[in-house]
């Protein structure tokens, strides 16, 4: 039956890479998944799994479909000019230098837009980013992008911040150095702890309610009294309190205690 067979290819999935596919909307992954083994010619998923158990290349072009890595620089530009000129001083009165996790990062392109915010706005900070998806870690890692990547950003950054050449556009050393990219699973691994700034967006629209509800509350426990939870512009939290967080502004969270 249909219903077993990709139950089966859940548990598969879980037991070989820690990947919980059910803590994600169902219908939306199973259509995802379901057009990419048909692709592949496999009658089921079953098939499909024991498949790319043997071939890596099966395998990574799957995780590449489960996680969808669309990414922009400055994405949703309004929302960073509030960081930048109401969130980031109200967090500066309280410390000089600032603990920041890009959580669900994708390839790259929003620790680094915090990477040359910080640089510009001349604010100390650690910058953590991480993903699922170690492969786009190691493509963010890069950090050469092509220039639609770039559309919102800037122009004086992108003068300064990059280097044109045969690839694309390459951030510079500056800030590359000026991030560290670790893989972290939001549904599993133990979170940092004294977090200032979290941004995390576009990704708790795949998950089911229930895992959507646990990922806020271990982000708030992420975060030092005060600091600021940034969501995507789909994302808002209803009823915030329920995790210790109030509104900020709107898709920005503080934590109240
Ligand atoms: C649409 S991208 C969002 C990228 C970036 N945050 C942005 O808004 O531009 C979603 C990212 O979530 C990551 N992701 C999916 N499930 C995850 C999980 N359980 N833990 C951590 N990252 C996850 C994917 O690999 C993907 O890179």
């Amino acid at each position: 039956m249909i219903e077993d067979d990709y139950t089966e290819f859940t548990l598969m999935i879980k037991k070989k890479t820690g990947i919980d596919l059910n803590q994600y909307k169902e219908a939306q992954m199973k259509r995802r998944l379901l057009s990419l083994r048909q692709k592949r010619g496999f009658k089921t998923f079953i098939d499909y799994g024991n498949e790319m158990g043997k071939e890596k290349a099966l395998f990574n072009e799957f995780l590449d479909r489960m996680t969808i890595n669309v990414s922009e620089f400055y994405r949703n530009p309004e929302r960073w000019d509030i960081l930048k000129e109401k969130i980031l001083p109200q967090l500066l009165k309280e410390k000089s230098e600032l603990n920041i996790w890009s959580a669900a990062c994708s390839t790259g392109e929003e620790p680094y837009t915090l990477a040359m915010m910080m640089k510009e706005a001349k604010i100390k900070a650690k910058i953590l980013a991480s993903d699922i998806d170690e492969g786009i870690l190691e493509q963010a890692a890069k950090g050469v992008y092509p220039d639609r990547s770039l559309k919102s950003l800037p122009d004086l950054w992108k003068k300064k911040y990059f280097i044109e050449n045969e690839l694309g556009y390459e951030c510079t050393t500056l800030v590359k150095h000026a991030v560290a990219f670790h893989r972290h699973n939001l549904l599993k691994d133990p979170y940092p702890k004294h977090v200032d700034l979290i941004v995390c967006r576009n990704v708790l629209i795949y998950f089911t309610e229930e895992a959507k509800s646990r990922i806020y509350k271990e982000l708030s426990d992420s975060l030092s009294i005060g600091g600021i939870l940034f969501v995507g512009s789909t994302e808002q939290i209803f009823n915030p309190s329920q995790y210790n967080l109030e509104s900020a502004d709107t898709f920005f969270y503080r934590k109240i205690e």
